[in-house]
Formats: structure tokens, C-alpha cells, sequence
């Protein structure tokens, strides 16, 4: 149903642009103004009700934000339909194996046996005073001092939030709008590609090589502008590779003096072998850092700390005051701890080194087998298979799981892969390799004579 100038203003009490944002938004929920119902002209509204025409347009930028509208210039401004922006199911979700197997490569998760023994630091952290309440500070002082020791550049301001993946979260809410236009690197990190999606990005794929998004192809990405850019520093996942400083600086020098915000995802954190370098380094007022400890001291401890520009830290910390409010401090004493206690850090060292030795043996021994994997860092392998399907298939039936490549792409792979979390390999390498060697071949053809 379409309503005119009249019968909407009919409907509005409050005039102001949230009023009307309000009162047009509810309509919408009740259906009284269905997907495709066109809004009358702004001017024609603002007079009806007595308001200036930049009210009525300030009510439809809050409708167009929340996705509800849609504004397209001299067709109108019409209602939605809320299928489109509906979130369910996440189409790159990795799918449950579907059958048991011995051995889960498909998991991007850490080895629970190198993680550092928790109970020391957990004994600890119960023993001291930590902050009061509600109105003291969300990171511990404590932290603070040994992040802003390990940041890769002098941040403004730095908090903690619950893991990488609440990061990435909350900085879309906070920077994309519908329409945004972004950057991000295909193949890339499946979560944050349907969070992206959610939020009704424009989302466009960069290439990467082997040191990380190739400078053509943000040159070119950026004939088109964006408000922003994501990429993983080191360890990428899917692929494992890892930006050195060379490419970080000519990455940085393409963008300029622009103000698009580059949000890099250390997700691997102290487990990745590569040196950590930061676009920060040469623009650090628009470059937000994250770093997460998932990976190198447990999923559990669900922390992550963002570090950055004020304006986009504090923006994000400001907003968390509404909900959540702060990450549990018991745990940020018990990350401080973990840091700083000599044994702690030797065990993290050593995972380092475990999961660097675990990673090279998969890829020389599918090397050997004329099996190409890209990257070498963190605990995945991106593996080049003949056919997705068929290689999943084969694998499950030798008991082994892996995660599809596709989920990781935005559009369909040009050469389809497989992602191997080989970190968590602890038993006999060859029998697996032999495993990937015969999922990755192309089917047999059968000879007719
Ligand atoms: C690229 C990337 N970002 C974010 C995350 C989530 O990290 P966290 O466990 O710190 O939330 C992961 C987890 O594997 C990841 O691979």
C-alpha cells in the first residue's frame, strides 16, 4: 500500500526527524507500508506537516541506515523488503561434517594441548583487588601498560573486547552503513563476509598474492572510493600468507592521505611465525589494530584488545558502555598474567614452534605428492583441490573433515580449494598427505578404446 503526503502526515504526531523516522518505521513493521510502497516526495511531507524539508530528509537517512528505505534520487524513495536484509541463514557458515570423523581438520581452531596452563594465572587473579563496579575503567590498567608495549604502532586509545570476532562486530556496526562501499580480501575470513553482508555493504574483493593484497588491485578497488578496508596481517585465513613491511608500506602509500579506515585482524596473534608489521606504522590515525588471544592463550579467555584512533576506539567503547559495558577484568588479570609470567610465555613460544613444525612437515609431504598448498603461517593450509566436492567427500570417507574453500570467497573460485587446520596434527603426516593427494586428484577417467 501506497500512502500519500496526507495520509502518512495523518500518521505522525512527533515532527521531529526521529519522530518521523518512528512513526514511518512502524508502519513498516505493521506491514501498512509493504516492500516496494513508494514514500511520498520529502517536500510534499515537510509541508503537510509543518516542517522543514530537511526533517523529512534526516527521517529517511535514519530509515535508509536501518535498512528499512531505500532512496533512489528522481524514482523516489520506497519501502524495502525486510527478505533482503534478512540475516538467516549465514550463507558462509562452515557447514557441521555430517558424519564422525578420526581426524577434524576443518575446525580454524587452536590445539587445546599447547595452550598455556590457565591454573596458575586463574590462582592468581583470584588472590588480588580488581576494580570496582561500573564506573572504573573497562581495561585494567595492568593490561593496558603490556598491550601498548606489543601494539605495532602508538595507538590513541586501546580497549579490550570479547575476541577478534566481537571486534570485527562491533567496528561494522560502527563504520558501515547500507550501501558502504568496503575493501576486503578474497578469499577471506567467511564470518566477517556475511557480517558485511548484514549490514548491506558493498563488499569488494581484493587479491591477494603470496605477501598479501596485491597493490594493483587496491589501486583499482579504490577508483570506486570505500569507507573502509579489512585485511589480516599475518597468517591470513584461509590462504596463510603473511604482508611483510615493503608491502604494508606501498599498500599505505596507495592509500594516501585518504581517510578510509584499514581494520587489520591479528587473529593468530604470538602463534604466527611472521614478524608483525601494521599499516599504522605510516597511518596511524586511520588504522585500527586488533589483536586476539584466542589462538595463543585459548578461545576461552574471549578476549581481544582494539587499538587505534580515538575517535573510532573510544566510538566503540562509548557504545559498549550500553550493553556488555566491559570485558571481564578478572580475565584481563588473568591475559596480564599470562603475558608477563616467564613460563606462560615460554609455553606460547614453544606452541609457536610446534605449530611451525606441524605446518611444514603437511606441506612437504603433500609437496611431494604434487599437492600445491599457498602460504606458510598460522595453523591452516589452503590446499588446491581438482573438485571441492569430491575432495570433501573422499576425505570423510577416509575419517578425515575439512572446511569447504568456497565459503571463504566471494564469488565462486576460480580454482577450487580446501582449508586444512593441519596445527592440529599431532599423529602420522604421510598417511594424511596420501589422504589429500588422492581427495585433490581429478576423478579417473575411464579409457575407451
Ligand atoms: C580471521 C579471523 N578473525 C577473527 C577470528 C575470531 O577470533 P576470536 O576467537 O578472537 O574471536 C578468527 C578465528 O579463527 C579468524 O580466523
Amino acid at each position: 500500500m501506497t500512502l500519500s503526503a496526507e495520509e502518512l502526515g495523518a500518521q505522525i504526531e512527533d515532527r521531529t526527524a526521529a519522530g518521523i523516522a518512528r512513526a514511518v518505521g512502524r508502519l513498516v513493521g505493521d506491514s501498512t507500508l509493504g516492500p516496494g510502497a513508494r514514500l511520498p516526495p520529502v517536500r510534499s511531507l515537510a509541508e503537510v506537516l509543518g516542517v522543514s524539508p530537511m526533517t523529512v530528509s534526516g527521517a529517511w537517512k535514519v530509515l535508509a541506515a536501518d535498512g528499512l528505505i531505500s532512496t533512489r534520487g528522481r524514482a523516489g524513495t520506497v519501502v524495502l523488503d525486510p527478505a533482503c536484509s534478512a540475516t538467516h541463514p549465514w550463507p558462509r557458515r562452515i557447514a557441521a561434517l555430517g558424519a564422525p570423523v578420526n581426524l577434524d581438520l576443518s575446525t580454524g581452531g587452536p590445539d587445546p594441548a599447547l595452550l598455556p596452563d590457565l591454573a596458575p594465572a586463574l590462582s592468581r587473579a583470584g588472590r588480588v583487588e580488581l576494580p570496582d563496579g561500573y564506573q572504573s575503567d573497562a581495561v585494567l590498567p595492568r593490561l593496558e601498560r603490556v598491550l601498548r608495549k606489543r601494539w605495532p604502532f602508538p595507538p590513541e586509545s586501546i580497549t579490550v573486547v570479547d575476541g577478534a570476532g566481537d571486534a570485527l562486530d562491533r567496528l561494522v556496526s560502527l563504520v558501515v552503513r547500507r550501501g558502504s562501499r568496503v575493501l576486503v580480501e578474497d578469499p577471506g575470513y567467511p564470518p566477517l563476509l556475511d557480517l558485511l553482508d548484514a549490514a548491506g555493504a558493498e563488499v569488494v574483493g581484493l587479491e591477494l598474492d603470496g605477501e598479501g593484497v596485491r597493490p594493483e588491485s587496491l589501486k583499482q578497488a579504490l577508483e570506486g572510493g570505500a569507507v573502509a578496508m579489512w585485511v589480516q596481517p599475518r597468517a591470513q585465513n584461509p590462504t596463510g600468507v603473511s604482508m611483510r613491511a615493503p608491502r604494508a608500506e606501498e599498500l599505505a602509500r596507495l592509500l594516501g592521505g585518504s581517510d578510509l579506515l584499514v581494520v587489520e585482524d591479528d587473529h593468530s596473534g604470538d602463534i604466527a611465525t611472521s614478524e608483525l608489521v601494521s599499516l599504522g606504522r605510516w597511518r596511524p590515525g586511520a588504522t585500527v589494530h586488533i589483536s586476539s588471544f584466542s589462538k595463543s592463550h585459548g578461545p576461552d579467555l574471549r578476549l581481544a584488545a582494539v587499538g587505534g584512533p580515538a575517535r573510532v576506539v573510544n566510538a566503540l567503547s562509548e557504545r559498549r558502555l550500553l550493553g556488555a559495558g566491559w570485558s571481564s577484568r578478572l580475565l584481563q588479570h588473568v591475559l596480564a598474567d599470562l603475558l608477563t609470567d616467564p613460563s606462560a610465555v615460554a609455553a606460547v613460544r614453544a606452541a609457536r614452534a610446534t605449530y611451525a613444525r606441524r605446518r611444514r612437515a603437511a606441506i612437504r609431504a603433500l609437496s611431494t605428492r604434487g599437492v600445491r598448498t599457498t602460504g606458510d603461517d598460522g595453523i591452516n593450509l589452503w590446499v588446491e583441490v581438482a573438485d571441492e566436492d569430491r575432495a570433501l567427500a573422499t576425505l570423510l570417507a577416509a575419517g578425515i573433515g575439512a572446511a569447504r574453500g568456497s565459503v571463504f570467497g566471494l564469488a565462486p573460485p576460480t580454482t577450487p580449494h580446501l582449508r586444512l587446520t593441519v596445527g592440529r596434527l599431532t599423529g602420522e603426516v604421510p598417511a594424511l598427505a596420501d589422504a589429500v593427494a588422492s581427495a585433490a586428484a581429478p576423478p579417473l577417467r575411464r579409457v575407451t578404446r
